[in-house]
């Protein structure tokens, strides 16, 4: 083997090892909770365990969509991270003033399944929700009086930054860590860390966790917990 190959193949390995030890390292921290972790966070204790809950992730909005027309009033709602708007686009259709934060700029999707009624309901080619495409950022919370994000990137700490001073309450299902200013201690839960920086700012906060399988804990944070 030559010099230069065997350098290749060396970097290669190094490439591949780092990848993988970075994969390793994170799904610790924000792979979906195990029941035994979840224990072990006062918190989080009493939540349903997830293997009895039995949708399909793909049915997240519809289930968080539900919650929220359940538990607060009707307003202005930012869905940030919001992906292709479906959230936002049911929210809009409860009446609520419904607007997607994301970079990205995608359609709505041409169809979903309503739970309830247990039917498929096409959503029309002319049908939008308002948009703003750039990355979140504090000042865009002005304009609304809750602040949803689910399964969104670099949001997770601004959005209890916002909650902190501003006031207004917000919703997060935390997913993978990316692109955000904290990393969870050893050892630590990226949601258990998420709650924590929130208690640090006096927030309270009111963990629930809805009925789909993957990552379905969400944190409803607030100055008072009142939903
Ligand atoms: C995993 S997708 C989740 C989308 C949707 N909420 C869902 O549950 O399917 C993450 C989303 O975060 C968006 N995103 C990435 N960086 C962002 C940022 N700085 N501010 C707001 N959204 C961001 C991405 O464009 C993407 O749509």
């Amino acid at each position: 083997m030559t010099k230069r190959k065997h350098k290749r193949e060396k970097a290669q390995l190094f490439h591949h090892l780092t990848q993988q030890a970075k994969a390793n390292s994170q799904s610790e921290h924000d792979a979906p909770l195990t029941a035994a972790a979840a224990a072990t966070i006062p918190l989080l204790a009493s939540l349903p365990e997830s293997r009895e809950l039995t949708k399909m992730k793909k049915f997240r909005f519809q289930l968080l969509h539900e919650w929220i027309v359940s538990h607060l009033p009707q307003g202005r709602v930012a869905d940030v991270g919001g992906g292709k708007g479906l959230l936002a686009y049911l929210l809009q259709q409860s009446g609520w003033q419904a607007t997607v934060i994301d970079p990205v700029a995608q359609t709505l999707p041409d169809k979903y399944k309503d739970l309830t009624l247990n039917r498929r309901v096409k959503i029309d080619a002319t049908e939008t929700v308002p948009h703003i495409t750039r990355p979140f950022a504090p000042e865009l919370a002005e304009q609304f009086d809750l602040l949803v994000s689910m399964h969104a990137h670099g949001c997770n700490v601004q959005l209890i930054d916002v909650a902190a001073t501003s006031g207004k309450p917000i919703i997060l299902l935390p997913c993978c860590i990316i692109d955000e200013p904290l990393l969870p201690a050893p050892g630590q839960h990226w949601i258990a860390c998420l709650m924590e920086y929130a208690q640090e700012r006096n927030l309270l906060v009111r963990p629930f966790r809805l009925n789909f399988r993957g990552q379905n804990i969400g944190l409803f944070i607030s100055i008072d917990g009142h939903i």
